[in-house]
C-alpha cells in the first residue's frame, strides 16, 4: 500500500557540520511513510550514517511484547507471500536509494539475522562494492536458548548479523574500547603498595637509556632473581571491541528495563550508542528508514546528532514520537 509521507517536525538541530551535503532544512525528522518514497524526496548525499532494522522475513505478523498490553492488532506485518525472492526485490529498491542519500565519507549499518544476512550481503558487495565491506557484527541478543530454544536439537539462534559498508575508501571510524574482561584481569597479578594492579612483560630491546627513564617512572619490576621486567597497569588496560557483541543484552532477558516499550524487535539503545559513537561525529546526520519505535533517533539526540526517523507504521511513529519528545528535553 502506499503511504503518503507524513513529516513529524520534532527538534531543530544542534550546529555542526561535517561530510554530508546539507539540506536545505536540517531539522530532526520523524517521518511516516514506505521509506522508499521517503528516500526519494531527499537530495543526494545528504545522510552521514544509516542504521537500518529491516523486518528480516519473519513470515510472521509482530505484536506487543508488553504481557500486560491488551492490544490485539499487530503492530507490523513481515509476511511476504512471493517469500524471499519478493522481500529481496523489495529491499533491493531500498538499500538502492539509501546509497544514493549517504555521502561519499558515510557507512551503513544493516542488522539482520540468519534468515537473510547472507542474501543481503551479496545484494551490498553488488551496490556498495565488494571493497566498502567493512566488518560483519555478531550481536548475541541473549545469554542462552530459552524455553523451545533448548530442546530444538540445533544450537540457538540466538545471534544477530549487523553488515558494515562504507560509501568509499573514507568514512569515520573511532574505535570502541571495553574494560577487561574477568579472564583476561587474571593475568595482572602482582599489586604494588598504592593497590595498582599490574602485569609483566619482557623487557625486549630497549635502550639502556629508557630502561632507566621507565625506571625512574616506576614502570620496571624486578623480581627476586634481579630481572627487570616492564609492568602494565589493570586500570590503563582496554580490550578492543571486535566483531563479536555478547556485552549488550537485548530485551528478551531484560523484561523489567525501564528502556523498553513494548514495540517488538525493539534494540537497546546501548548497541546504537556504540554503533553511532563509532561511525559517526556530533552533528552529523544519522537516519534510520526503519525507526519503529526510535531507537536510533532517541540516542542520535542524546549524542547530539541530528537525525531522520522513517517508518510506515502509525504505531511506531506514534511510540517513536512520544519517546523523541521526552529525548530532546533531557
Ligand atoms: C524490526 S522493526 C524496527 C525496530 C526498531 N529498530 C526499534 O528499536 O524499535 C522494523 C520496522 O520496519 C517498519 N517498516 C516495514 N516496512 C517499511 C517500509 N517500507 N518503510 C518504512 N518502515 C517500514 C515496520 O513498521 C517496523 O517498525
Amino acid at each position: 500500500m502506499a503511504h503518503t509521507p507524513i513529516v513529524v517536525e520534532v527538534q531543530a538541530a544542534p550546529g555542526a557540520r561535517t561530510g554530508s551535503k546539507p539540506r536545505p532544512d536540517r531539522s530532526n525528522r520523524l517521518i511516516h511513510g514506505d521509506c522508499l518514497a521517503v528516500m526519494q524526496a531527499l537530495p543526494a548525499e545528504c545522510i552521514d550514517l544509516i542504521y537500518i532494522d529491516p523486518p528480516f522475513l519473519t513470515g510472521r505478523q509482530h505484536y506487543s511484547t508488553l504481557t500486560e498490553s491488551s492490544r490485539a492488532e499487530p503492530y507490523f506485518d513481515d509476511r511476504w507471500p512471493g517469500g524471499i525472492a519478493e522481500y529481496l526485490a523489495w529491499f533491493e529498491a531500498r538499500l538502492a536509494e539509501m546509497r544514493r542519500v549517504l555521502a561519499a565519507a558515510g557507512s551503513i549499518y544493516i542488522h539482520l539475522d540468519w534468515r537473510t544476512s547472507h542474501y543481503v550481503k551479496c545484494m551490498c558487495d553488488r551496490l556498495f562494492g565488494y571493497d566498502n565491506f567493512r566488518n560483519e557484527l555478531f550481536w548475541r541478543r541473549d545469554v542462552a536458548g530459552k524455553g523451545a530454544k533448548r530442546t530444538s536439537r540445533q544450537w540457538p539462534r540466538n545471534v544477530d548479523s549487523i553488515l558494515f559498508y562504507s560509501k568509499s575508501d573514507q568514512w569515520t571510524f573511532r574505535q570502541p574500547y571495553v574494560a577487561l574482561d574477568e579472564q583476561q584481569q587474571k593475568v595482572y597479578r602482582y599489586t604494588q603498595a598504592d593497590g595498582r594492579r599490574f602485569k609483566t612483560v619482557m623487557l625486549g630491546d630497549y635502550s639502556a637509556a629508557s630502561i632507566a627513564r621507565m625506571e625512574a617512572q616506576g614502570l620496571i619490576y624486578v623480581s627476586k632473581s634481579g630481572k627487570k621486567y616492564k609492568k602494565y597497569y589493570l586500570d590503563e588496560a582496554m580490550s578492543t571491541v571486535d566483531t563479536i557483541w555478547t556485552d549488550i543484552a537485548g530485551f528478551g532477558t531484560r523484561t523489567a528495563s525501564k528502556e523498553r516499550l513494548g514495540y517488538p524487535t525493539q534494540k537497546p539503545e546501548a548497541l546504537l550508542t556504540r554503533i553511532i559513537e563509532a561511525s559517526s561525529n556530533a552533528g552529523d546526520v544519522v537516519a534510520d528508514f526503519f525507526c519503529g519505535s526510535g531507537t536510533t533517533c532517541a540516542v542520535a539526540q542524546k549524542l547530539g546528532r541530528s537525525w531522520i526517523g522513517v517508518d510506515v507504521s502509525n504505531d511506531a511513529i506514534t511510540i517513536a514520537a512520544t519517546r523523541l519528545a521526552q529525548a530532546a528535553k533531557v
